[in-house]
């Protein structure tokens, strides 16, 4: 017996046990009910006294050692490292709140001065189609005004592409609301230009549609005199500027004053003291009948900005790209701002 316990401890303290399997296998063999342990300890009974003495402390080495090796082990799948304990008596590390980016700001802002006289925010998908993009606007295939509009189109099918202005959301909302319509779309945009201070290939705009009984170019232009009074003051000198857009005629461009005093001045005017803020225009006959309005009935405006561009303006910021950089002391300047 005495030989018989010699070879296990020497055995025992040999044997590593490194997975679930092996575990359980050493745990059966020595330390279960039928395991050798135990058995041990049934012959250790029948022994005699002097036996006992000799052997007892042998057996209880074994046994010992059998446990210390269990003992130690952490098979569980999950290591706990004294990371995952968390101290909730420590106090907080502050790091700042954030704030709203610019553009938003200006964004809510210019929604805040329409949603005062009645308009609504529609939303449209920035995907679009041909059709609500470019075709209901009054730009069917081949029309030259679509050159100006430089195209993402996203796969192979040209009837896939992003919008690049949001005057597709108008489309959408006449095809499932009958006049009287008031509504504003604000979103991003998407254009390939090559990115400059003046330009990139994302943007964001905001579109304005009214359509009801006997609106004309008068409604418009008040509307327009309302919005720049409300955002730049009451101060500032406007003018409207006959211009061209396939889904408005007759259409305008408006500019305001913004001076020549300095050389910068003299360069984001070039060199006029006028900057030009928005498009706008009476709804062309033809993109009402495409979302079969009734033209004899209705008439509207529609009205169209960048919004990066009256950012640019009211922050007197003069290199676009700082908008997508999110560089922290850049966006920190307008935490104050409303
Ligand atoms: N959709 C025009 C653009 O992207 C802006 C515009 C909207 C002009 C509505 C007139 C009327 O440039």
């Amino acid at each position: 017996m005495q030989e018989k316990i010699n070879k296990h401890i020497n055995d025992v303290s040999k044997l590593s046990i490194s997975n679930k399997e092996e575990y359980t296998s050493f745990k059966n063999m020595y330390l279960s009910k039928n395991g050798i342990l135990n058995d041990l300890f049934s012959q250790f009974k029948t022994l005699s006294n002097v036996e006992k003495k000799q052997i007892g402390k042998r057996l209880n080495e074994l046994k010992k050692i059998a446990f210390d090796k269990i003992k130690t082990l952490d098979l569980s799948d999950k290591k706990t490292t004294k990371r995952d304990y968390l101290d909730l008596t420590m106090p907080a590390i502050y790091e700042g709140l954030g704030a709203e980016h610019p553009i938003s700001k200006v964004q809510d802002r210019i929604i805040e001065i329409f949603n005062k006289v009645g308009f609504v925010i529609s939303d449209g998908p920035e995907i679009e189609d041909d059709w609500h993009n470019f075709s209901a606007l009054n730009m069917p295939e081949h029309h030259p005004a679509r050159d100006m509009q430089d195209t993402f189109f996203i796969s192979l099918n040209p009837d896939t592409l992003l919008r690049t202005h949001t005057s597709s959301v108008q489309i959408r909302y006449m095809e499932k609301n009958p006049p009287p319509i008031r509504i504003i779309s604000p979103g991003r945009v998407y254009r390939k230009e090559d990115i400059s201070a003046r330009a990139h290939c994302i943007f964001h705009q905001i579109e304005g549609l009214y359509i009801d009984q006997d609106v004309n170019f008068a409604d418009l232009k008040k509307m327009i005199m309302y919005f720049v009074h409300n955002l730049f003051g009451q101060d500032v000198k406007i003018r409207f500027r006959p211009s061209f857009f396939p889904f408005t005629e007759p259409s305008a461009e408006v500019d305001i004053y913004w001076g020549l005093n300095s050389e910068t001045d003299y360069r984001i005017t070039k060199g006029t003291g006028w900057l030009e803020i928005m498009g706008c225009g009476m709804v062309d006959p033809n993109v009402l009948e495409n979302v079969n309005i009734d033209t004899k009935k209705f008439s509207g405006f529609a009205f169209g900005m960048g919004i990066e561009r009256i950012t640019m303006l009211l922050h007197q910021v003069d290199d676009l790209r700082l908008f997508y950089e999110n560089d922290i002391r850049f966006l920190k300047q307008f935490k104050q701002m409303h």
